[in-house]
């Protein structure tokens, strides 16, 4: 077999692989610009981005635990206007897909936001995160009832011709019902998994280990949730899903994707290999080679039950 065909789809998106990084864990891309070759990934999604300008939780936010990380940044952004002020003009010039993730705290926020940067053409789709669990006034207020998603989708649906992958959180009982919800109002696809609340404590000062109390988890630790997840959505709803959960190399890929996903997002791995997605490529091709697959798409829920 000569070549293999590594493009996927997400409604009209096409995604030359299905390796994309995870909004919050790079930035707005400049610093890993410096570590990894970004126009040979699949997309990179961006930090969330408010109406205005978050400062996020006080320090300390962030902590390691056993195969992962806490987190509760809580959305720390510069807002829209300084997004689009300054990092749009870098962005720009990436020569890489460009994915917008919006985070609010009401549903007019959503819609101001996708709106507002709906003509910025560099924005090739909108991630909505309706799933973040360390912010109190929007997050998982909005990603733990259904309603809610639904109304979120329909609005930001009518105010763009872009892709909307609606990400979806983990810390529910039913998350194929969230993305039955998504897609009946006209998401392109979801994405699938945020991070999963957490805790951790110091033994001898008997307090939290981050300020906020609880925080995201993410990492390996989180891997067989996420690829449950998926299966869920996969066996049960007929949309694209991007896997999202602790993947640290291309056999992590793949079996995200035999479980149902399109492509796959890189998260906490970025903190520890910058490069990791440029190797998950070039592994994901030699698996199929390997395994004589012409088009790695076909690969997306093969799974055998
Ligand atoms: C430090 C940090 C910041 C994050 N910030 C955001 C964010 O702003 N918006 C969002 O949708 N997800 C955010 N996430 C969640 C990741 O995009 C991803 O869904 C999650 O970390 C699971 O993937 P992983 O196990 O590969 O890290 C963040 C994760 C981390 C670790």
């Amino acid at each position: 077999m000569s070549g293999v065909d590594l493009s996927v789809k997400i409604g009209s998106l096409v995604l030359q692989n299905p390796v994309m990084l995870a909004s919050g864990t790079v930035g707005y891309g400049n610093e890993i610009s410096e570590y990894t070759d970004l126009s040979k990934i699949g997309g990179i999604v961006t930090k969330s981005v408010s109406l205005h300008p978050r400062k996020g939780n006080p320090p300390t936010r962030i902590t390691e635990t056993a195969s992962g990380m806490l987190n509760a940044i809580g959305l720390a952004n510069v807002g829209l206007e300084e997004f689009i002020k300054t990092k749009i003009p870098f962005l720009k010039n990436l020569d890489s897909t460009l994915i917008c993730n919006i985070a609010a705290s009401s549903i007019e926020e959503y819609v101001e936001c996708t709106k507002a940067l709906d003509s910025e053409e560099t924005v090739k789709a909108f991630e909505i995160n309706v799933s973040c669990p360390n912010v109190k006034d929007g997050g998982l207020i909005f990603g733990n009832d259904v309603n809610n998603v639904r109304k979120i989708t329909a609005k930001v649906r009518a105010v763009t011709n872009k892709p909307i992958i609606i990400k979806l959180s983990p810390n529910t009982a039913s998350i194929k019902d969230f993305a039955q919800a998504a897609k009946d109002e006209g998401a392109d696809a979801v994405s699938a998994i945020n991070t999963l609340v957490g805790t951790a404590f110091d033994i001898y000062t008997k307090k939290p280990k981050i300020k906020n109390i609880t925080g995201g988890l993410s990492g390996p630790a989180i891997k067989p949730v996420a690829l449950a997840k998926v299966l869920e959505i996969s066996r049960n709803v007929d949309i694209p899903i991007i896997g999202i959960g602790g993947i640290m190399n291309w056999k992590d890929a793949v079996e995200f994707m035999i479980c149902g996903a399109t492509a796959i997002q890189l998260g906490t791995v970025n903190f520890i290999n910058p490069n990791a997605s440029e190797e998950i490529i070039e592994g994901l091709k030699n698996y199929c080679l390997e395994t004589n697959l012409s088009k790695i798409s076909d690969l997306t829920g093969s799974y055998l039950i």
